[in-house]
């Protein structure tokens, strides 16, 4: 037996030859720890092990003659949860709960395990929490199951060697964090630890044919806290975010090995635990303030729903040298380009001006359909002129201030009409492609087709600033 070491780094998992103050690779200081290798002499595969096959004994498979079996799915009942999934937990699989400490993880999966436990046996590990918080929790959450077996552990043998005698369907690990191996001789949270105690629940998972649900708590930067090579060694990567100051919870998926990493699942975090929010749209207006300036409706497509959200812009006179632009849930940059755009297209003078965007509810926007929203918005509030609460704007606006088709299309002017509103204004380009199938709803709202910001504004009677 020989050993040698390498420098690991925790932040981005690359590996050096010696220690550096600053990773090579990522820039991060003081994330790097060495890390013992332990190997025997012996190569992996040494010539003598292998017995050579013939043709006929080939061990590979023709794809088409692979049975697979897609009803291996284990339906939480918790729609949101079971959407990002694509359609429930798949035996034997491996899942990334990501979040920051205190976004509602573990209250997720004990709700998840109070749905499943009604169909089959769970096994909920637990290093952060003793049996009795858990049990607290459970009864303030409605949870209540003799199927559901709560372990206080963090060895991760002692958690394997449990798990082969319960056998559940679904082992939660609650976090991976806090588990350790007693093979490395590091801090529990290192990524000698991490790897190594990962390493040994997938292979579990691979071989026993159980589900397991890991959580990993993030950084501040968004990064999985340290361990950010677990990603690449689950089949799904979750990530539960959200506001604080918020009680709207997001899921989605940033992995998944067996289905898309479009869909979210939205959630309130109330007295009570989590609550599916089934309909997001009504939920994010719920609280609009009709009437203001400065505030104007979008529609987004988060997967294959389409959202509608309300966008907050309050433009007040600086008084620093250089404006202030501020915006949340929003592309600051976004924000400073369609400023230049209203500015130099639309003769708007902005450059005396603060300008605070919002969108309201915790949501974040990273469509460009939300971009004529967000100009009408700072217009209506640099006016002071307010924009019906009947109308809503979609569109991607141009450098040159013209006003770009956006996908589906369709299905946002639906769900607009299912909310009532009755003035909805969209890219001429959209407008002309599906002509046939937009005039179907004209007679509940009114369609506005437009080809440029300028257009837009003409709606509001005056156009220069
Ligand atoms: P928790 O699930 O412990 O977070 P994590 O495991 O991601 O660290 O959630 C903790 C927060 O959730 C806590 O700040 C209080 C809040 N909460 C509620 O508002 N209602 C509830 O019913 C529960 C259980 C928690
Ligand atoms: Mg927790």
């Amino acid at each position: 037996m020989k050993s040698k070491s390498e420098f690991v780094c925790n932040e981005c998992g690359n590996i050096t030859s010696k220690w550096f103050g600053k990773c090579p690779a990522c820039g991060t200081w003081n994330s790097i720890e060495e890390q013992v290798i332990v190997s025997n002499n012996e190569p992996a595969f040494s010539k003598g092990t292998i017995t050579k096959r013939t043709h006929a004994e080939s061990l590979s498979k023709k794809i088409d003659s692979i049975s697979y079996d897609d009803s291996e799915r284990i339906k939480t009942g918790m729609n949101e949860f079971d959407r990002v999934l694509g359609g429930g937990i798949v035996e034997g699989s491996v899942t990334l709960l990501s979040g920051e400490p205190g976004v509602g993880k573990s209250t997720l999966l004990l709700q998840v395990c109070g749905l499943l436990g009604d169909s089959c046996k769970l096994l909920y590990v637990t290093g952060e929490e003793s049996p009795s918080q858990i049990k607290l929790r459970a009864k303030r959450l409605g949870v209540n199951s003799e199927n559901i077996l709560i372990y206080s552990e963090t060895d991760v043998d002692e958690i394997i060697s449990e798990a082969d005698i319960v056998s559940p369907s679904v082992l939660v690990i609650d976090s991976i964090q806090t588990l350790t191996d007693d093979n490395s001789s590091t801090a529990p949270g290192s990524v000698t630890q991490v790897r190594n105690a990962a390493t040994k629940l997938i292979r579990l998972a691979k071989s026993g044919g159980m589900s397991v649900i890991i959580v990993g708590h993030v950084n501040k930067d968004g990064g999985i806290a340290g361990p950010k090579i677990l990603e690449h060694m689950v089949d799904t990567v979750l990530y539960f975010d959200g506001e604080k100051q918020y009680s709207y919870r997001t899921l989605r998926a940033v992995k998944n090995r067996f289905g898309s990493t479009n869909e979210i699942g939205m959630f309130e975090m109330d007295s009570e635990g989590l609550c599916e929010v089934d309909n997001p749209s009504e939920y994010l207006l719920s609280q609009r303030h009709i009437n203001a300036s400065g505030s104007c409706t979008f529609c987004v497509m988060e997967g294959t729903r389409p959202i509608l959200a309300e966008i907050q812009a309050l433009v007040t006179k600086t008084t620093y040298p250089v404006p202030k632009r501020s915006a949340t849930g929003f592309d600051y940059n976004r924000l400073s380009l369609l400023s230049a755009v209203l500015e130099k297209r639309l003769g708007i003078n902005l450059s005396a001006s603060d300008i605070f965007l919002n969108i309201v509810g915790g949501l974040r926007v990273d469509e460009p359909s939300s971009d004529l929203a967000a100009c009408l918005a700072i217009v209506s509030s640099f006016r002071d002129i307010v924009i019906e609460d009947k109308l809503i704007a979609i569109g991607e606006i141009g450098l040159a201030g013209e006003c770009r088709a956006v996908g589906n299309v369709e299905q946002r002017v639906r769900e607009a009409v299912r909310l009532g509103f009755t003035k909805i204004v969209i890219p001429m380009k959209n407008y002309e492609r599906s002509k046939s199938k937009i005039e179907q709803l004209k007679g509940k709202a009114e369609i506005i087709p437009v080809r440029s910001l300028f257009d837009c504004l003409k709606l509001f009677g005056n156009n220069n600033g």
